[in-house]
């Protein structure tokens, strides 16, 4: 087990001590990282007492540790799960090697850009994510996204780590940089589309943390196969806490759906009437969805990619489970079956097996989604209603790859995955996709609510509290409030 320091000034498992030119790079990163996070981090609740998980260690009890903090005094910390001996690289040419515990002057590059790419993502859904706080539907709803805003803060630590040890001056700017960029920004965007696409509102974050931080747990999977074993142990423990943002999402819209069936009971299912009864009709609900899980998809890049290969070939990504699955580890033979768009109609095209990788992924995500709308459907069903939501057809509104749509790309499709004309685009565009008056009703809908056990109307209270806290249970301590 890993020795782990809680006492200096950045909490770490890694041996900080034993290295102190990294240990003063981290530490002259640290006051522009919180300069950055008081700046862009959660806006007005910086002060207040939250009640927070704190990573202690990585060892099954160390990563639950609660207790009331203030968010600039969260122990963001460096963790890693400890050291696999013997590993070896589990896919590719290099295919049972050992593992590098330092980069591979060849593939520095490619795994930089891997790195901060990843990194990128974490202070990008702060910032998307940092005024939802003071439309909050309980206290129970602040704490959980002021939880997975101080763990994407970690996370970032996480990776900053990797680039400042590993990969000297270039890494150290590659830091600052992290801090630069803007999400939604003009001239400094994140690198990423959907981690610049507004999140305003209650319905998007849990949106968001199904579908984009699902994203996140399939990107960190793949990366957790690299044969870098820095970054794969940094990826094993990040995804413990993926874990939480998921729940945060998945519950968030289970619990929109409960109260919108007890709605429907009494007013019935007519969106108009829903909405003036105080709920969200599910309509709404589908269009959200039917948006974050299309820009999440894109987040895989393009079905066919030679950068994907590359990364598989060289053992830097792998695919979803990869050391543990029965596969052929070297992927030379065999083809994946793509759909293309050929003179107007869908065709199938053979596609290398490792030109496929970002496509082996999605569909790993895709059957985890569908899952996800499958217990979202069970509480409706249990509701005794007979609406359900439904999962677009993964060629649906793309802004990336074979399937990119409008001024991205060539065709249109349909929510089932049909080729249609853009006249018919144009016709159902606002029954698929969110239209301003439904974001301006949806934003209408979010005032806080702010004394302990109390809901917001549109939203249904959670099955059981946090660490198993009453629901009255005062997770965040605001003196005005
Ligand atoms: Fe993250
Ligand atoms: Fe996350």
């Amino acid at each position: 087990m890993s020795l782990t320091d809680l006492s200096g000034k950045i909490p770490n498992n890694v041996d900080l001590n034993s290295d102190r030119r990294l240990r003063r790079a981290l530490e002259s990163w640290q006051p522009k990282f919180i300069e950055w996070w008081m700046e862009m981090g959660p806006a007005g609740f910086q002060a207040d007492d939250i009640y927070l998980r704190t990573a202690v260690s990585v060892d099954r009890d160390g990563w639950a540790h609660f207790d009331y903090v203030k968010m600039p005094d969260y122990r963001w910390g460096i963790f890693m799960n400890d050291r696999i001996p013997d590993r070896t690289i589990p896919m590719g040419d290099a295919l049972g090697q050992p593992v590098w515990q330092s980069v591979p002057g060849e593939y520095r590059n490619m795994l930089r850009r891997i790195i901060v790419t990843q990194a990128d993502t974490e202070p990008a859904s702060v910032e998307q994510q940092r005024l939802l706080g003071k439309t909050a539907p309980s206290l129970y709803d602040m704490r959980n996204l002021f939880q997975v805003n101080v763990e994407e803060g970690r996370h970032l630590w996480a990776m900053v780590y990797l680039l400042q040890t590993y990969f000297g001056r270039d890494g150290r700017e590659e830091a600052e940089d992290l801090l630069q960029r803007r999400s939604g920004h003009a001239d400094k965007p994140r690198i990423l589309t959907t981690f610049n696409d507004p999140c305003e509102d209650w319905l998007s974050f849990f949106m968001f943390t199904t579908f984009t931080d699902r994203d996140g747990k399939f990107q960190l999977h793949a990366l957790a196969q690299s044969g870098f074993d820095p970054l794969s142990r940094t990826c094993w423990f990040m995804l413990t806490e993926e874990a939480h943002h998921m729940f945060v999402g998945e519950t968030g819209v289970q619990r929109v759906c409960r109260r919108t069936a007890e709605i429907m009971d009494e007013v019935g299912p007519d969106a108009a009437a829903v909405r003036g009864a105080g709920g969200i009709d599910l309509e709404t609900v589908q269009k959200y969805l039917n948006f974050w899980y299309s820009s999440s998809l894109d987040l895989f890049g393009g079905e066919r990619s030679s950068n994907a290969a590359t990364f598989f070939a060289t053992g830097l990504k792998g695919r979803f489970m990869e050391a543990s699955r029965d596969y052929d580890h070297v992927a030379l033979e065999g083809h994946y079956e793509l759909p293309v768009v050929s003179g107007g109609s869908i065709g199938v095209e053979d596609v290398p097996l490792r030109v496929a990788m970002n496509e082996l992924l999605r569909d790993e995500y895709v059957k985890d989604c569908e899952n996800t709308v499958v217990r979202w459907n069970k509480v409706l069903e249990k509701a005794g209603r007979s609406e359900r939501l439904y999962l677009p057809h993964r060629r649906f509104n793309r802004r990336v790859g074979e399937y990119a749509s409008g001024e991205f790309g060539e065709s249109r499709f349909d929510t089932d995955g049909k080729l249609i004309s853009e006249h018919d685009w144009t016709l159902n565009r606002d029954k698929w996709l969110l239209t301003q008056a439904d974001l301006d009703f949806v934003k209408s809908m979010m005032h806080p609510v702010v004394e302990p056990g109390k809901m917001a109307g549109w939203i249904a209270p959670p099955m059981k509290g946090i660490n198993k806290n009453a629901s009255e249970f005062e997770y965040v301590k605001h003196p005005s409030m």
